[in-house]
């Protein structure tokens, strides 16, 4: 297994628990080891159950969408890294457009974020991506630069190796307008020139996913670019039909490249 390459489905706000089950109980039984590791990234109810159904599945991990700044104590409603941690689940997401824009006094307390991640071994997938209105402007690269400096730049040259990047731009999550595979390994290529100075040659092998409309159909191409090292996929990772495909996308690509 290439645990480089990346396919990580986003559910969001969806499924109940018996549905959630339902989905992962049918992937590994179609997928039961992956050429690429598979993470599914579950709402808080499923952590536990999903990740003990994923634990005879070497290639297969259980991710959070997001988790406290605060290590514990008197917040009603959130989820701390350590309870995360604690049902099994290895990564979490950090930093999803869509929490930034529902919650947007939340964009400080990011590297907090990833720091109570790492503090419990979690792998923070760390989100960045521009909205339409600063592409248009010839902005996205300025944003998707301060988006990484704030959240990631505190971080120390071991810590680096514990972190994904997901570049995920607003205009094309769930819109169904994917940005074009030269447009994505552009900003791909971008992030690994910009993070050089900060973590070195890892640079050139931090795992950076692109998300934003990905589906069985555009995948291949997405996955075959060279700075792309795999997806993180809302509305396709949904299905097991589609899933399994975008899974199979992955595996002919590292099999091109072999
Ligand atoms: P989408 O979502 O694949 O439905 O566009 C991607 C994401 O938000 O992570």
């Amino acid at each position: 297994m290439n645990a480089s390459r990346i396919v990580a489905g986003n559910w969001k706000m969806n499924k109940t628990l018996a549905e959630g089950l339902d989905l992962i109980r049918e992937v590994c039984a179609r997928k039961p080891a992956t050429e690429c590791l598979t993470i599914m990234a579950t709402p808080y109810i499923h952590l536990a159950q999903a990740s003990e159904m994923v634990s005879g599945h070497a290639s297969y991990r259980i991710a959070a969408q997001d988790c406290s700044a605060h290590a514990g104590g008197a917040y009603t409603g959130e989820i701390s890294a350590a309870m995360i941690a604690s049902t099994g689940a290895t990564h979490v997401i950090i930093g999803h457009s869509e929490c930034r824009q529902y919650n947007p006094t939340s964009k400080a307390v990011l590297p907090r974020k990833i720091d109570q991640a790492l503090a419990h071994g979690l792998t923070p997938i760390f989100c960045v991506g521009e909205m339409l209105s600063a592409r248009d402007k010839n902005r996205h690269f300025a944003v998707v630069y301060a988006q990484l400096k704030q959240g990631l730049f505190h971080l120390s040259e071991d810590q680096w190796q514990k972190v994904i990047i997901a570049y995920e731009p607003v205009w094309a999550i769930g819109t169904g307008r994917t940005a074009t595979a030269e447009q994505a390994d552009e900003m791909h290529r971008y992030i690994r020139k910009r993070l050089a100075p900060v973590c070195g040659d890892y640079a050139s092998r931090i795992p950076i996913l692109y998300g934003g409309s990905v589906n069985p159909k555009n995948a291949s191409h997405l996955f075959a670019q060279p700075n792309i090292s795999g997806g993180l996929i809302g509305g396709a990772s949904l299905k097991a039909d589609d899933f399994v495909s975008l899974i199979e996308a992955m595996e002919g690509v590292l099999r091109n490249e072999r």
